[in-house]
């Protein structure tokens, strides 16, 4: 069988090789993929973008299965235009994608049925949002509407950054704002910038993804991502420095509320509204000391970092997986995890997250092992040489009998690899070390 990736980022690197893997598959297409999935002799990069375009490709090369890594197709509709041509694809509709690519519809979803999560407004005057930070006081959250690859939202410890969130978000450029998030678009193409501002909830970030056919829902390994770019969870939030699986703060009993309060409520949730959910539904929870999540948010997709650890551990193979949770037949299928934890430490390229800079040669790139795993995220092939071309470059991930001795083992291989202004955090995976 002939199988489509869809993306460039780790994450659709992980997916390929994964699904490479399984002796069914033939081929591994990954459009348009990067400098590592360009290396391996598995894979091949298919450099089409358009969603036509891709679609038609698809259907005259008899692709068997599409799997989608990022938001932004998803959003923009490909799997409704993958559908209608007959094509096997896995991931949400349009319709089902604004859980993600709206805030103000996540919120709203959340609050009408009653899946716990912080107390929130939507503004778009900024005097009224300016009035509201005063009278809520901080520390408290503003985020964005709209797709903004986890870098739309400010923590606000102080009303000072509060207002200058604002500023930012509401203020400025008529088409986005500096952050470079997009704004929202009504039916009629009208431009509204939105912000949700919301209560500033404490405890511990994990990230909890979940496969659904539309009726069936199998969880996979838990996961926690680092969001901030530096050591000790500080500096800017970016789309994730590195994950581990699994995570020690979902223990059996807050899975179990996890998958009764939140996951559950939002399947049935998204079939009561008339938009059943399939795809991967990623809940970003905060779980406080007495063990009760909250979704921060929801994704409809895996998680980048988190996919290339949680894909390491994954020993079911991938392609009857997704043949299942494309055929309403996921109630048929046990995962089947490798026990050992997993953990990758992504390297970004200087400038990030607001200034990637391309073009840097990456020296020192290992053979993969059975154990260690450099998989591509920012990175093109230049006359046979790897360079970064975004700003997460790499995600080196280990397996160790350990969490610290899977740290350990991505920090031996990260210590060996190097490009100019490469940045990564020295402290990836602390939480579960010191659990
Ligand atoms: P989001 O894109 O909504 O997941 O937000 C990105 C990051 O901001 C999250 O991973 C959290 O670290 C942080 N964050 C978002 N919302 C809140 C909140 N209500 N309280 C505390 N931290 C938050
Ligand atoms: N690592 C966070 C995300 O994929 O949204």
């Amino acid at each position: 069988m002939k199988v489509l990736v869809v993306g460039s980022g780790g994450r659709e690197h992980a997916l390929a090789w994964k699904l490479a893997q399984s002796p069914k598959v033939q081929a591994v297409y990954v459009a348009p993929g990067n400098g590592g999935t360009a290396l391996d002799a598995r894979l091949e990069n298919i450099n089409i973008t358009d969603i036509q375009e891709l679609r038609s490709w698809a259907v005259s090369q008899k692709i068997a299965l599409t799997v989608v890594g990022p938001e932004q197709p998803l959003a923009a509709g490909i799997v409704d235009e993958f559908r209608m041509h007959g094509l096997r694809v896995f991931g949400p509709t349009k319709a089902a994608a604004q859980l993600e690519s709206s805030k103000a519809f996540s919120k709203a979803f959340m609050k009408r049925h009653h899946i716990p999560t912080a107390r929130y407004e939507i503004f778009s005057d900024a005097v009224a949002a300016h009035a509201y930070i005063d009278e809520q006081g901080a520390p408290i959250v503003v985020k964005a509407d709209g797709l903004a690859a986890g870098k739309g939202v400010v923590v606000a410890m102080t009303l000072h950054e509060a207002h200058e969130a604002i500023e930012f978000m509401l203020a400025s450029g008529p088409d986005q704002n500096v952050l470079g998030v997009a704004h929202n678009q009504d039916a009629d193409g009208k431009v509204s910038p939105r912000v949700v501002i919301e209560e500033f909830l404490q405890g511990e970030e994990a990230s909890f993804i979940v496969l659904c056919d539309g009726k069936n829902v199998t969880a996979m390994a838990t996961s926690q991502d680092h969001k901030r770019l530096l050591n000790g969870d500080q500096g800017p939030n970016t789309g994730g420095m590195g994950a581990y699986s699994p995570a020690p703060v979902v223990t059996p009993e807050v899975h179990g509320r996890v998958m009764r309060e939140i996951i559950m409520p939002t399947i049935k949730g998204m079939e009561k509204d008339g938009i059943p959910f399939t795809g991967f539904l990623y809940a970003g929870l905060m779980i406080d000391a007495q063990g009760k999540p909250k979704a921060l948010e929801f994704n409809c997709r895996m998680g980048d970092p988190e996919t290339q650890p949680i894909m390491m551990r994954l020993k079911t193979d991938l392609y009857e997986v997704m043949m299942a949770a494309t055929s309403g037949t996921l109630d048929q299928v046990e995962l089947e995890w490798d026990r050992r934890p997993a953990l990758g430490v992504v390297m970004a390229a200087a400038g990030y997250p607001l200034n990637p800079r391309n073009g840097d040669a990456v020296h020192g790139l290992p053979k993969a092992a059975e154990d260690v795993l450099v998989f591509h995220a920012g990175t093109r092939e230049q006359d046979g040489v790897t360079v970064t071309a975004g700003g997460r470059v790499l995600c080196v991930t280990a397996l160790g009998s350990t969490v610290k001795a899977a740290q350990h083992r991505a920090y031996e291989v990260a210590q060996g690899i190097h490009f100019d202004g490469v940045q990564y955090r020295k402290d990836i995976g602390h939480r579960a070390i010191k659990a």
